[in-house]
């Protein structure tokens, strides 16, 4: 089955609107020509909707950093699925590890996340991935078995669209990236899990990303892998110039 990779990029908490847009402008030309590869911003949720605006009707897609999982209600700071919705978003990531580690949250929140996304028909982007220490342990396989199982809990998959990331937390933000042989015996791994948990054609139509350190001159490495489907990216998706040239390398390894 093919699988059209995914360049996400994951800005955090950087970019006003007013630079979102900036940056909206600069890579659409620079990507135009990409058909290969899905390129998809995540900024932060104050730039979506006029950004959604701007990316309407492009070849770009963009996706929110979270959600929260009740559609209204009185939960004060927090955004639901058919929010994000209406500010033309696709996709939302879950259970980024920054989430995960400074902001409490659990399996289940992100467990919660991904069925209320699911109903809304957006696109979760699940997080997954083992601390340095639980590496070293040799428990890695374990804990992203573990969020595996408790953040896709009840879900009901058939007929609808989930990308997986695997970004092993001690390779997010520290310019130490996993080696492509790792990345790839990992997301080998998750897509057997899953073809276990689910089925065949489920696992063989997921979308699995790595993500941890990723820059122009290691994707290639990552794209030549069977199971790795793209990339989800911090650091080197905050300049357009950077994610084009990440996005069009993908591009250059699908098209062999
Ligand atoms: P990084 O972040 O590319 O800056 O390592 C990746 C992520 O957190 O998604």
């Amino acid at each position: 089955m093919m699988r059209i990779p995914i360049i996400a990029g994951n800005w955090k908490m950087h970019k006003t609107v007013a630079q979102s847009l900036e940056f909206v402008d600069e890579i659409l030309p620079l990507t135009a020509e990409i058909k290969g590869v899905k390129v998809v911003l995540c900024p932060p949720f104050t730039a979506l909707y006029s950004m959604g605006q701007r990316l309407q009707g492009t070849h770009i897609e963009m996706g929110a950093q979270d959600v929260f999982w009740a559609d209204e209600g009185a939960y004060t700071g927090e955004i639901s699925p058919p929010m994000l919705k209406d500010t033309g978003s696709k996709y939302a990531i879950v259970g980024h590890s920054e989430r995960r580690h400074q902001l409490k949250e659990t399996d289940e929140d992100v467990n919660q996340k991904v069925k209320s996304l699911l109903q809304a028909g957006l696109w979760p982007i699940l997080c997954v991935g083992e601390t340095l220490e639980q590496r070293q342990a040799g428990n890695a396989r374990q804990v992203v078995k573990e969020q595996l199982e408790e953040g896709l809990k009840d879900v009901d998959t058939t007929g609808t669209d989930l990308v997986i990331a695997y970004e092993p937390v001690w390779a997010i933000g520290t310019g130490v990236n996993a080696s492509s042989e790792d990345a790839q015996d990992m997301i080998g791994f998750i897509r057997q899990e899953l073809a276990g948990k689910f089925s065949q054609e489920m696992a063989e139509r997921v979308r699995i990303l790595y993500g941890g350190s990723v820059k122009a001159n290691n994707i290639e490495e990552f794209m030549s892998q069977p199971d790795i489907d793209g990339a989800l990216i911090g650091g080197a998706s905050l300049q357009a110039d950077s994610l084009a040239e990440i996005a069009r390398r993908a591009e250059g390894i699908v098209n062999g």
